[in-house]
């Protein structure tokens, strides 16, 4: 058996509930991070191999994703080691929120992570009370955020404030990926007046120096998929290299790790803004403030469904729904001011964008740990 006390540090967690149902065949974990900031709120996932070093390990970087968007939530994760296409999923799914009756929702929240969907959500809500979970479906109330795009109108509005700032405004983007984060990636720039001039989805990447059509692929996409790449062959570049054409600004938004030391020198772009989960590597984060390329960090950039769930939270227990627009204004206010917040502390630092969140996040919960009494140990005191 592991030892757990070996995840402790300075910041926590602050609790693991490890809790089984032998039964039915039900094992799960919930991990409280750091609450100094709020409660904990982080997904729930179910998958036949989570173990609790990873469901640990989610709940810090949920510990930071709160402190570095400023939202007043705390780290943690939940995790059922479960196949999630099993007939027995509801049971096993109401057997592991029932034993955590006594945290659940004073000191966590159920959210959606890998293998639960919004219809499982609305499963906890029935077994533990309305509260337990947030995620539910559009008919209870729940925000349907794929729907808005809320993630890459986040992204976009990004890219529009340091372009502002760098003087790129309207200037030309590519976009890496069209799925539910691309897509509307693509659709917000066009609509800020940017000309986006490469796309791609998993079956290929177009690219024309004067403007894509968006409108028009938006229509495509919506009916073909990521196959709308067939329909322009005129049109088509090697995939993969939409993130290194001549675009001022280039938007990963599809895969991890697609910029690293073997290919940073390769990117001509001025701004690079993460929209995809850790499409750089630390080498080429370093390469690319070397090269003075601005990089704003996915966890700074592509925030937007954390902002959503803070939303959501709040609507918990409120008759009524939630106004998209002002989502989506927030989205934007939010994400532009941490945006320009993360890169003003990294010049002042001489550290990377990604440096620099990390820290400001660290720092943010330690004053709220020491205004709360909680002293923050050096891990050599500990
Ligand atoms: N959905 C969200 O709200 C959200 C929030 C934060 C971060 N992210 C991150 O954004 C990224 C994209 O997520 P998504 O929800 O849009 O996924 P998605 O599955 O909806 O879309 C992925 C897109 O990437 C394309 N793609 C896959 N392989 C590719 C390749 N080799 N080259 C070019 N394109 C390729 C696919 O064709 C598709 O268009 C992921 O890193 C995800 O973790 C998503």
């Amino acid at each position: 058996m592991s030892d757990y006390f070996n995840l402790l540090d300075e910041w926590g967690p602050e609790k693991i509930v490890v809790v089984s149902d032998p039964d039915i065949g039900m094992q799960g974990v919930l991990v409280i991070d750091n609450t100094a900031r709020g409660i904990g709120k982080g997904g729930t996932r179910m998958t036949p191999t989570v173990d609790v070093p990873e469901i640990a390990r989610l709940a810090r970087v949920m510990t930071w994703k709160w402190a570095a968007v400023d939202l007043f939530y705390g780290g943690a994760k939940a995790g059922i080691r479960f196949d999630p296409t099993s007939v027995d999923k509801e049971r096993v799914l109401r057997s592991f929120v029932r034993k955590l009756r006594n945290e659940v929702p004073e000191e966590y929240v159920f959210g959606l992570d890998m293998g639960l969907t919004e219809v499982d959500a609305a499963i906890i809500n029935d077994e533990l009370g309305r509260g337990a979970a947030v995620g539910t479906p559009y008919e209870l109330g729940g925000i349907p955020y794929d729907q808005l795009g809320v993630t890459g109108h986040g992204v976009a509005e990004v890219v529009d404030e340091i372009a502002d700032q760098q003087n790129l405004q309207g200037s030309s983007v590519a976009v890496q990926g069209f799925g539910a984060v691309g897509h509307s990636v693509a659709k917000r720039l066009h609509e800020l007046g940017y000309r986006v001039t490469a796309v791609s989805s998993v079956k290929g990447a177009l690219a024309n120096p004067d403007g894509l059509d968006i409108p028009a692929l938006l229509q495509e996409r919506a009916e073909l998929g990521d196959d709308f790449v067939y329909n322009h062959p005129k049109l088509a570049i090697e995939p993969g290299q939409e993130l290194f054409t001549q675009a001022d600004i280039v938007v990963p938004a599809a895969l991890q790790n697609v910029i690293s030391t073997a290919n940073v020198g390769d990117i001509k772009a001025k701004l690079v803004v993460e929209a995809a989960n850790l499409p750089t590597d630390a080498g080429a984060q370093a390469a690319l403030r070397e090269k003075g390329v601005t990089v704003v960090p996915d966890f700074i950039a592509n925030a937007g469904g954390v902002v959503s769930a803070a939303f959501a939270m709040e609507a918990r227990f409120s008759p009524f729904r939630v106004d998209p627009t002002i989502i989506l204004e927030t989205v934007s206010t939010k994400l532009r001011a941490n945006a320009i917040t993360t890169l003003e502390q990294a010049q002042r630092s001489g550290e990377t964008t990604h440096e620099a969140a990390r820290r400001l996040a660290q720092e943010r919960v330690r004053a709220a740990m020491d205004l709360r009494g909680r002293r923050v140990l050096q891990p050599s005191a500990v």
